[in-house]
C-alpha cells in the first residue's frame, strides 16, 4: 500500500472515501462537521436516527453521500465518549477503520482520524499507527493456497491529512516509521506462518541471504554444525541431535551507527518445529509449534525495519535455529551437556529446548562487545498462563533497559510487562549431577526459564522477552502477529535519537 500526507478539507478533497471521526453522543470532528454541512446535515441526521453508532471502534459507511462532496464515500468512525483517547482506544478504532476501508471497495482514501486527540501522542505517532493498522488489515498469507485470489477492489492508497501544512513533515516521518515497521512485521508474520516443512533452519539461513539482497549494507554469516562444535556449543547441538535438518546459527549485522559505538544485539529463538523431543508434547494444537521460531522472525523483521529506515545504530541479529524432534540419536531426559560457557546442564526435560539453544547464542553474543543484548523467545507456556495473549513477559536486572523497553511497548501498543528475576527463583534450577538443570519445576515456569538464561548473560546489559503469548493467535484467526517488531524497532528508534 502507498501512503502520503495531504492538506485539504474533507468536503473538497477528492478521494474514494473520506474517513472522519465522531464522538458520543453527537460530537462531530472538524472534518465531519464540514462534510455534514456540505451534505445538508446527512451525518448528524443519521446519528440522530441511530444509523451511525458513535461507540469507540464502530464504523459506518455512507455510500454516495448527499450534496456537493468530492469523496465518493464517507466512513464514519466512532470514538466513544472521551474527548481525549487512550493510545489503546485510538489503535482499536484505527484498525476497525482499516478493516472497514478494506471491505469498502474504495481504491484510495483520505483519513482525518489525525484530528482525534490522543493522550501524550503527537500527529507523527497517529500517522505511524494508521499506517500500521492499514498494513495489518491488508496482510494475507496465501502463498500455499492453490486458488489464492487477490481482492477485487483493493485499497491501494491512503492519504493522511492535516489541517496545517506545518504538520506535513511530522506525518511523513510517521509514515516512514510506520511503513518500515509494517514491512518488518509482515516479514515476521510470513516466516512465522510458514509450516515446518517450508521453514527449516536452512530456509531461515536463505532468508537472511535474501534480506541481504534487499539491503546490501547488511553482513550475513551462517555458522554450520561443525563451526558450532568448534565453538563448544554443546547445548545448542544437543537439541538438533534428533533432527535430520542441520542446525544453523545465523548472524546478521547492520552498521548504521558510528564505527566504534557498541552494537545492540538481538538473539531470537529459531526452533522451526518443537515436538518436545523425547519429552514429546501432547498432540492437541501441536501444529502451533511451527510458530516456535517467532522470536527469530522478530529479529529478521526488526533488522529489516531498521535497515529500511537507515537508522543510525549498530545492530547485530543472531538466530540459533534447529528443529526439536524425537529420534534414536536425540538427547534423552537425564543427559548432561556442556554449554559454550563451560557450564554443564542436566537436561531433565527435552521440551525445555529454547533455553538450551539460547544459552549458547547468548554466550556467542558476547563476542560482539555489545552495549545491550535482548533475546526474544516463545519460551514458556507458563508465560501465557501468567500474562495471557496481551503482554510480552519482560525480564531484566537492568532497570534502565527494562524501562526503555516498557516505554517502547507502550508507545507502539505492543506492550510488555515486567516480571521478577529474584535469586529465590534461580535456586529452583539446582541439579544433583550438573551445574544446573534445564527446568525449575512447576512453579513460576517463565521466571525460572529467564533465570536460566541470566546465568549466561553476566558480561553485558541484558533483557529477555518471552513472547509465547503474543507471537501468534489461535482459533479462527490463527496466524503470526509480527510482535514484538514494533516494540524492538521503537526501542532502537529512541536509541538512535
Ligand atoms: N515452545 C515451548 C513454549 C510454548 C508452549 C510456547 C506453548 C507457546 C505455547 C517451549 O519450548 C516449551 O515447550 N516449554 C515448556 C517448558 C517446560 C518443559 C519447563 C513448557 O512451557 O511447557
Ligand atoms: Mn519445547
Ligand atoms: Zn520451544
Amino acid at each position: 500500500m502507498d501512503f502520503n500526507s495531504k492538506t485539504g478539507e474533507a468536503d473538497t478533497l477528492a478521494s474514494g472515501c473520506a474517513v472522519v471521526a465522531v464522538s458520543s453522543p453527537r460530537r462531530l470532528s472538524a472534518a465531519a462537521t464540514r462534510l455534514d454541512k456540505a451534505s445538508g446535515g446527512q451525518i448528524s441526521a443519521l446519528i440522530k436516527q441511530g444509523d451511525i453508532k458513535t461507540d469507540c471502534g464502530k464504523t459506518t459507511l455512507i455510500l454516495a453521500p448527499a450534496g456537493n462532496i468530492k469523496a465518493k464515500r464517507i466512513l464514519v468512525v466512532g470514538c466513544g465518549e472521551d474527548k481525549t483517547l487512550s493510545p489503546q482506544a485510538f489503535n482499536k478504532l484505527a484498525s476497525a477503520a482499516a478493516n472497514a476501508l478494506q471491505d469498502s471497495g474504495a481504491g484510495d482514501a483520505a483519513s482525518w482520524l489525525t484530528e482525534i486527540e490522543v493522550e501524550d501522542r503527537d500527529i507523527a505517532w497517529k500517522a505511524q499507527q494508521l499506517v500500521a493498522a492499514s498494513e495489518d488489515a491488508v496482510y494475507r498469507f496465501d502463498e500455499l493456497k492453490s486458488d489464492a485470489k487477490p481482492p477485487r477492489h483493493p485499497l491501494r492508497r491512503l492519504s493522511i491529512t492535516s489541517a496545517s501544512r506545518a504538520d506535513g513533515s511530522a506525518i511523513r516521518a510517521g509514515i516512514r516509521a510506520g511503513t518500515a515497521i509494517a514491512h518488518g512485521m509482515n516479514l515476521a508474520r510470513t516466516l512465522g506462518n510458514r509450516p515446518g516443512n517450508y521453514c527449516t533452519p536452512s530456509d531461515l539461513a536463505d532468508q537472511a541471504r535474501a534480506l541481504k539482497k534487499t539491503f546490501p549494507s547488511l553482513k550475513v554469516r551462517v555458522l554450520e554444525e561443525k563451526d558450532m562444535e568448534k565453538l563448544g556449543m554443546g547445548a545448542l547441538l544437543s537439541v538438533s541431535r534428533g533432527s535430520r535438518q542441520p542446525a544453523k546459527l545465523i548472524v546478521m549485522q547492520y552498521n548504521g551507527g558510528k564505527k566504534n559505538s557498541k552494537p545492540t544485539v538481538l538473539v531470537g529463538k529459531g526452533v522451526t518445529f518443537d515436538s518436545g523431543g523425547i519429552s514429546l508434547k501432547p498432540g492437541s494444537a501441536m501444529d502451533e509449534m511451527k510458530f516456535d521460531m517467532c522470536g527469530a522472525a522478530s529479529v529478521f523483521g526488526t533488522v529489516s525495519a531498521v535497515a529500511e529506515m537507515k537508522l543510525p545504530v549498530n545492530l547485530v541479529g543472531i538466530v540459533p535455529s534447529t528443529e526439536n524432534l524425537p529420534d534414536g540419536l536425540a538427547t534423552k531426559p537425564g543427559d548432561i551437556v556442556t554449554s559454550m560457557s563451560g557450564q554443564t546442564i542436566e537436561v531433565l526435560n527435552t521440551d525445555a529446548e529454547g533455553r538450551l539453544i539460547l544459552c549458547d547464542a547468548l554466550t556467542y553474543a558476547g563476542k560482539f562487545k555489545p552495549d545491550v543484548v535482548i533475546d526474544i523467545a516463545t519460551l514458556t507456556g507458563a508465560c501465557v498462563v501468567a500474562l495471557g495473549k496481551h503482554a510480552t513477559g519482560l525480564f531484566s536486572h537492568d532497570q534502565a533497559l527494562a524501562d526503555a523497553l516498557l516505554d517502547a511497548g507502550q508507545s507502539t501498543g505492543d506492550r510488555a510487562w515486567q516480571m521478577p528475576l529474584w535469586d529465590e527463583y534461580d535456586e529452583q534450577l539446582c541439579s544433583n549431577f550438573a551445574d544446573m538443570a534445564n527446568i525449575g519445576g512447576r512453579d513460576a515456569g517463565s521466571i525460572t526459564a529467564a533465570c536460566f538464561l541470566s546465568r549466561y548473560t553476566k558480561d553485558y546489559r541484558w533483557a529477555h522477552l518471552d513472547i509465547a503469548g503474543v507471537a501468534w493467535k489461535s482459533g479462527n484467526d490463527k496466524g503470526a502477529t509480527g510482535r514484538p517488531v514494533p516494540l524492538l524497532t521503537q526501542y532502537l528508534m529512541a536509541k538512535a535519537k
